[in-house]
């Protein structure tokens, strides 16, 4: 007779679903998938024009021309939106960024240009002054040099309906004034761009993971050793999102992110947790650079670790994620 001793077994054995990799496959909890990416890049004047980012390897500053092939690219592999960032001329940059609402400016055009080329790519523009600023901070200043509020809102919702009228689907204020949401959806409603979806950079921190980005829009210089720290959130606050994002959504957002990501997945957490509206995320130009840098040591291993570290932002509760690794992680999806 075979004696049964319970006690010395554990009747739930956690290990039986991980087994196998089919088995694994039927439980998992979350997925990523092309459709969850968001790629942003950097476009600049010109032709023939790819200009690599040091600090960001496998990112370069392109022309519309060289553009055009990635767009095509993102619509085979089922990315559905692209995150427009502009690389402007030193001599058109100005005190108030007034080269942001150039209706025939960089950005205008290279938004009209994708939409003939590919109605059925989103497209998604950065609605923030910071490229445009001779010093580089996203809003006007006063005599003092601080930023100012309702002045900034104003020239936010006029650089949005430029973007609009060149046929933007959806528009992404960065720039952390208070009352932007309202004034842009007011902005929007009353020109009758009534279907402009607004993604609202709601929590945005200011993060030094924004370094490399910075040199890719050659905003660093201009900024000097000023910071961001009047309008983007302390990374010490965490209620203080939700409050941002309550805000948003009561202004009119139709979607809200939070900014970095990987350091800041607790706030995805809550902010879809507490409102359940679409939540997204950004890994940022400095994440990019991290992980980049570790995998070109030979001390990460680089597929992997991208995928883990978007299948991560799934998990924390977040619907898409804007990332320099969209289509890198579109074709490694994509195969078998
Ligand atoms: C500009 C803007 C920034 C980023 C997106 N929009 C930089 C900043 O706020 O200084 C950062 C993106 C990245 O680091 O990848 N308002």
């Amino acid at each position: 007779m075979t004696s049964v001793h319970t006690s010395l077994y554990p009747l739930a054995r956690p290990r039986r679903l991980r087994r196998d990799a089919f088995t694994r496959d039927l439980v998992r909890e979350n997925r990523l998938g092309a459709q969850d990416l968001i790629y942003p890049v950097f476009v600049q004047e010109g032709q023939g024009l790819r200009t690599p980012v040091p600090s960001m390897p496998g990112v370069a500053r392109l022309s519309l021309d060289e553009l055009l092939p990635v767009a095509r690219e993102c619509v085979a592999l089922g990315i559905p939106y692209l995150a427009l960032f502009p690389v402007i001329e030193a001599s058109l940059k100005t005190p108030d960024g007034e080269e942001a609402l150039n209706p025939d400016g960089l950005i205008p055009r290279v938004v009209q240009a994708l939409k003939n080329e590919c109605p059925d790519l989103g497209i998604l523009t950065d609605v923030a002054l910071d490229p445009y600023t001779s010093h580089g901070q996203d809003g006007l200043l006063d005599a003092q040099g601080h930023i100012l509020n309702d002045e900034t809102v104003g020239q936010l919702t006029r650089q949005a309906l430029v973007q609009a009228q060149a046929g933007v689907d959806m528009v992404a204020p960065s720039d952390m004034m208070d009352g932007r949401i309202g004034a842009i959806r007011q902005g929007l409603e009353s020109n009758g761009f009534f279907y402009t979806r607004i993604m609202a950079y709601s929590a945005k921190y200011a993060s030094a993971f924004y370094g490399p980005f910075r040199d890719a829009v050659g905003s660093a210089a201009n900024l000097g050793k000023s910071d961001k720290k009047t309008y983007q959130m302390d990374p010490g606050n965490s209620n203080e999102a939700l409050r941002e994002v309550a805000l948003d959504l009561a202004e009119g957002a139709d979607a809200v992110m939070v900014k970095p990501g990987m350091p800041y997945l607790d706030i995805v957490r809550r902010v879809k947790d507490e409102f359940g509206v679409p939540t997204f995320a950004y890994q940022v130009s400095g994440e990019y650079a991290m992980l980049k840098a570790a995998a070109a040591n030979g001390w990460l291993d680089h597929d992997a670790v991208m995928l883990e570290s978007l299948l991560a932002f799934k998990r924390a509760g977040a619907d898409g994620i804007l990332t320099y690794f969209a289509l890198d992680a579109a074709r490694l999806l994509r195969q078998p």
